[in-house]
């Protein structure tokens, strides 16, 4: 059973649109199974750089099926906008499948999302604003529109007009928002409805096909574990579930349908938006770390918040997501320090654990117990195989290795897609 699953294990990018693009070219099927275009893959072949939000990153090769699984929610505008911004460079975008089951971001979603933060004040989650929250609110309260009624105009009205009088009351009661129309909204989706028709499916029924036939599938995760629902840094988290186990009911496959997990987190951390950051560097150092790694939101464009590498949450992640591999990415960032951190563990009311507490004033409050390894000062770029990598900075990857419990498959030396060393295959 070929498949592959590939989640972050951070705060999310980590460059999992690099890995899942070195992956697609051995997948016959890419999946991604939640979230929507809050996520941003950049992946960058020879010198173009293609920016992916809902679309799996194996749209880059051709023949490759491209799922957008139930458990993704689709704003169709930004969708058509991308299969369009695709084709434009030159992609084949014949590949490209949408669940008729998934949610659809409906512009109140987006309007909510922005009213909700502001009324949140200094507690802002620091969404991305795209409607992503509100979307998921509405599935799990019964009040969501799906794809399958999107491109049916009659449907999609008829389920319009039971749910709008209800999120207008919200928009003009709670924030004195104007009320939208069906009219208007019917306008600006339309168009958009009618153009991806075509591509909407049961794409359940496909991949549980696809999955019997033997056929390589590659489940694509977007945002990270410590961003996910249930499991991450509550609440400032993403509204679904970005670890392995949003996979089955996200993609419409059983559990027993993946073979592996592979973990992928940079060799350092960082963080977008508000919420506890443990092992977070202020300073200097935190300002080399986002100047080298270039770190700045590929859908926002917000200076991410950069720290050193924390083996508690990796470890977590490694055990939430029972990961069978490991990939550590942008290695080569941290070859300006002479020497190199690792938090493993973290210190709370005077205690040392090993773990990520539920409450969030104790996970704010967590101080990392360090472990300082010795920096190699050296490019590694051009470096692309393991025994050429100086040797501090094998043992700094057999370091993380040994402590998350997960063995590495693959080590990242740059942005391109050849600037990656392999230590195990994973198809
Ligand atoms: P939302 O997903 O827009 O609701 O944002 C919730 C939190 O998840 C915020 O802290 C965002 O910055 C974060 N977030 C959402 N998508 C991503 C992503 O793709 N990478 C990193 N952080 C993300």
């Amino acid at each position: 059973m070929p498949t592959v699953a590939v989640v972050g294990a951070q705060w999310g990018d980590e460059g999992k649109g690099k890995v899942v693009d070195a992956l697609a070219a051995e997948a016959e099927v890419v999946v991604r199974y939640q979230g929507g275009n809050n996520a941003g893959h950049t992946v960058m072949v020879g010198d173009r750089t293609f920016k992916l939000r809902l679309i799996p990153s194996g749209i880059l090769y051709p023949g490759t099926l491209c799922v957008i699984g139930n458990g993704a929610v689709v704003n169709p505008l930004v969708l058509l906008q991308e299969i369009e911004g695709l084709q434009a460079q030159g992609v084949d975008t014949g590949g490209l499948r949408v669940s008729d089951r998934a949610h659809v971001i409906m512009p109140y979603h987006e309007i909510l999302d922005r009213l909700e933060e502001g009324a949140r004040g200094s507690r802002a989650i620091g969404t991305t604003g795209l409607g992503i929250g509100p979307c998921y609110v509405d599935k799990a309260a019964r009040l969501g529109l799906r794809v399958a009624e999107l491109v049916d105009p009659d449907a999609f009205r008829a389920r319009l007009e039971e749910i709008l009088p209800l999120k207008n009351r919200m928009l003009e009661c709670l924030y004195g928002h104007r009320p939208l129309t069906v009219e208007e909204i019917m306008e600006a989706y339309a168009p958009a409805a009618e153009r991806l028709r075509p591509l909407v499916t049961d794409t359940g029924a496909l991949l549980r096909q696809a999955i019997a036939e033997g056929r390589r599938v590659l489940f694509e995760g977007a945002q990270g574990t410590l961003l996910d629902v249930d499991h991450g840094t509550y609440p400032y988290v993403t509204s679904s579930s970005a670890s392995a186990g949003g996979i089955a009911s996200g993609a419409g496959v059983s559990p027993r349908a993946i073979e592996k997990v592979l973990g992928v987190v940079k060799a350092y951390t960082t963080r977008v938006g508000g919420g506890p950051f443990p092992t977070e560097l202020k300073g200097e150092e935190g300002d080399i770390l986002r100047r080298e790694g270039k770190e700045f939101g590929t859908v926002t464009g917000r200076p991410r918040r950069c720290g050193w590498f924390d083996v508690v949450a990796t470890r977590y992640a490694a055990r939430l997501n029972g990961l069978t591999d490991l990939a550590i990415l942008k290695l080569d960032v941290l070859s300006p320090f002479d020497e190199v951190k690792i938090a493993v563990g973290y210190r709370v009311d005077g205690e040392v654990i090993d773990r990520i507490p539920a409450r969030l004033d104790l996970m704010a409050s967590a101080e990392p117990v360090w472990e300082t390894l010795p920096g190699w000062r050296q490019d590694l770029t051009g470096i692309r195989e393991w025994n050429r990598l100086p040797r501090a900075a094998q043992q700094y990857v057999r370091r993380i290795e040994e402590l998350v419990e997960v063995p590495v498959a693959m080590v990242s030396v740059g942005p391109r897609r050849d600037e990656t060393i392999q230590l195990r295959p994973l198809f």
